[in-house]
């Protein structure tokens, strides 16, 4: 049965709960800190596709390179009849995936997952035109706080491209490993994108764009906190700060205080001070390399089967199978 299924599976308030204690935690923390899930309302997710058109950020390109060379590959090796996708944006790469399904005469069914209506309405819209014979069921969920991998006959195979894995910090990423692992039966499988540790020049541009794309965005989770808490940040009191981290092999996204300023958040009874120059950190983006992601896989109780870069050794897609 073909159509469009939308499925919220927190409770009504849970979005404005989880704010409120992720801001009423983050910013009264020494450093400051805020979780990047909180970038992508409908502005923050057409930006974040803004960002993966931009020439400095290669992630996208790179990861649909690998893609277009092996998805036949992957649709062979599993034989998926259901593509489950976790952070599935505008599931632009994914029509790949879905193209070398439907020809392996396997696809019965899409689930994507996101933490964004508005991205899971706009890209199941677009892709029942395209995929007319699909069921497509769409889970809005945290995938960090309620993993909801949706149960279906048949094998599964569950994607998370982008390296949105590197979003998350080391220990949340093993619990969400686990989990991710606990949502599947043994011989289904999972895609994962990884960016990986190259040059820091060619990173931090990659977060720190010519257009300042990447700074609207970061500067969109103010936005965010000002809408639904009642706020009164402005976005011009804060510069964007993109770093490269040697030893964690991580970028980190940052806000810089351009001066001294209180920020009154009503809805949490709140007063915020920032020193001038003090920052508040928005975003981590891990960089891996093969052995760190085959480990980390390993741990949560998947064998990675293959391992692909792009054509420059910039990104990796590995096909992990839960044993
Ligand atoms: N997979 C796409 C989009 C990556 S952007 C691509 O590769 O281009 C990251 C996506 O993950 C966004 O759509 C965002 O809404 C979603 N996301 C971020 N944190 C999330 C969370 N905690 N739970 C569910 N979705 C999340
Ligand atoms: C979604 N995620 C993988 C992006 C990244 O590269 O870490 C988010 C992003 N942040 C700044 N630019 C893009």
């Amino acid at each position: 049965m073909s159509g469009i299924e939308i499925e919220r599976r927190l409770p009504e308030d849970f979005f404005a709960a989880a704010l409120r204690d992720d801001v009423l935690k983050g910013l009264t923390a020494d450093p400051k800190w805020l979780p990047p899930k909180w970038f992508y309302d409908a502005r923050g997710s057409e930006l974040f596709e803004e960002i993966t058109r931009l020439p400095e950020y290669y992630p996208t390109r790179a990861e649909r390179e690998i893609l277009t060379a092996r998805a036949p590959e992957i649709a062979a090796l599993t034989g998926a009849e259901t593509l489950a996708e976790l952070g599935s944006g505008s599931s632009s790469k994914t029509t790949l995936l879905l193209d070398a399904l439907q020809a392996a005469g396997t696809l019965r069914r899409y689930d994507p997952i996101d933490v964004s209506e508005a991205a899971l309405a706009a890209s199941s819209t677009q892709l029942q035109e395209r995929y007319p014979e699909l069921t497509i069921h769409a889970v809005v969920t945290d995938f960090e706080e309620h993993l909801a991998i949706p149960d279906s006959a048949g094998t599964r195979l569950l994607v998370f491209l982008g390296g949105t894995i590197g979003n998350l910090l080391p220990e949340e990423r093993s619990v969400f490993l686990g989990r991710v692992r606990a949502g599947l039966r043994p011989g289904e499988w999972l895609l994962l994108g990884t960016d990986l540790v190259k040059d820091p020049d060619t990173l931090v541009a990659a977060y720190d764009d010519a257009a300042g794309v990447t700074a609207e965005f970061n500067k969109n989770v103010l936005a965010v906190v000002d809408r639904e808490l009642n706020g009164d940040f402005d976005p011009n009191d804060f510069e964007h700060v993109a770093l490269w981290d040697p030893r964690a092999e991580w970028i980190e996204m940052r806000l810089r205080a351009r001066r001294e300023l209180t920020v009154r958040l009503r809805e949490l009874d709140l007063v915020v001070s920032f020193d001038a120059g003090e920052e508040l950190r928005t975003e981590i983006s891990a960089k891996f390399r093969r052995e760190g992601v085959e480990r980390e896989l390993a741990a949560a109780g998947f064998a990675l089967r293959q391992w692909w870069t792009d054509s420059e050794g910039r990104f990796g897609l590995s096909l992990a199978e839960a044993v």
